[in-house]
């Protein structure tokens, strides 16, 4: 797979439904130690914006933001503050350099195949009473993704988009991350929730998975923007019969998978 380009301006678009799971992922993270400046850790920060949610939680920890695409930190830089900057890394080699009270990771982890394989790494660096936490999507199995690897697995497109598309082994189930997690001296919770986004406006499914999903095959179609759009169009219709526009909107059922684990204080 191609690394996807990111769009940060296609990403927000949507930020009030994507910022719900990271509130709720949040609600969940008991406070941390070295109380009142925990360090944190925000892994696939994105454009920042949910980063900052946690310099309002704890206004004096020492906070950064990590991600790998220029373009979401070029935006995420704007948020910048004293106790928090952001710098580049790739979570698949990420490794914390200092004791962290908190790492956490929101709609990252899709993204990082084998990313399980990377847990021991981060939990050894999670001071005593600190937490690991994260959210990832669980809807690698629903219309809007199987209806992408169709199209982009059938005749006019496959020579062009074969293996750009991320299958339902992108993510663990919740019970996978359980056993991943819990060990001696740390506590996991993990649960499922599905959102029912009512999106307004026409085709907002598509508009969503511009900034997310479909960033792959926007990738790939970057340099013919003939194909591009053809592929959108096609896609487009097939989004329209598999999530109609009702008289309130369109409903797009949305599953995601949180986790936190804690480690014992000592
Ligand atoms: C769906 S966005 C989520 C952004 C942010 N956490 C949020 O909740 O708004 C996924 C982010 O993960 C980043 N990303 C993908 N693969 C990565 C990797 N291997 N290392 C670091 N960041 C990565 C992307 O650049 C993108 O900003």
């Amino acid at each position: 797979m191609t690394a996807p380009t990111w769009d940060p301006q296609q990403y927000l678009r949507h930020a009030d439904h994507r910022t719900r799971p990271f509130l709720d992922l949040l609600a969940r993270i008991p406070d941390l130690p070295a109380a009142p400046a925990p360090r944190i850790a925000d892994l696939g920060c994105g454009a920042g914006n949910v980063t900052v949610l946690l310099a309002d939680r704890w206004p004096e920890a020492r906070i950064t933001g990590y991600d790998n695409s220029p373009q979401m930190l070029e935006r995420a830089h704007a948020h910048a503050a004293p106790h928090l900057d952001f710098a580049e890394a790739d979570a698949t080699t990420w490794t914390p350099a200092e004791p962290h009270d908190l790492i956490v990771s929101n709609a990252l982890l899709q993204w990082v195949p084998g990313h399980a394989g990377r847990f021991p790494a981060w939990l050894d660096a999670i001071t005593p009473g600190g937490t690991f936490a994260f959210q990832v999507p669980g809807n690698f199995d629903q219309p809007s993704h199987v209806l992408m690897r169709e199209l982009a697995a059938s005749p006019r497109w496959r020579d062009r988009l074969a293996g750009e598309l991320r299958h339902a082994d992108a993510v663990l189930a919740p019970t996978a991350y359980l056993d991943a997690l819990t060990a001696p001296g740390i506590t996991a919770d993990v649960w499922e929730t599905t959102y029912l986004h009512l999106l307004p406006g026409p085709d907002p499914v598509l508009d969503w998975v511009k900034g997310t999903g479909l960033r792959p095959v926007l990738t790939a179609l970057a340099d013919d923007p003939e194909a591009r759009e053809a592929f959108l169009t096609e896609y487009r219709d097939l989004l329209r019969t598999a999530y109609p526009q009702g008289p309130h909107g369109t409903v797009f059922p949305f599953r995601r998978i949180f986790a936190v684990a804690r480690k014992e204080k000592r």
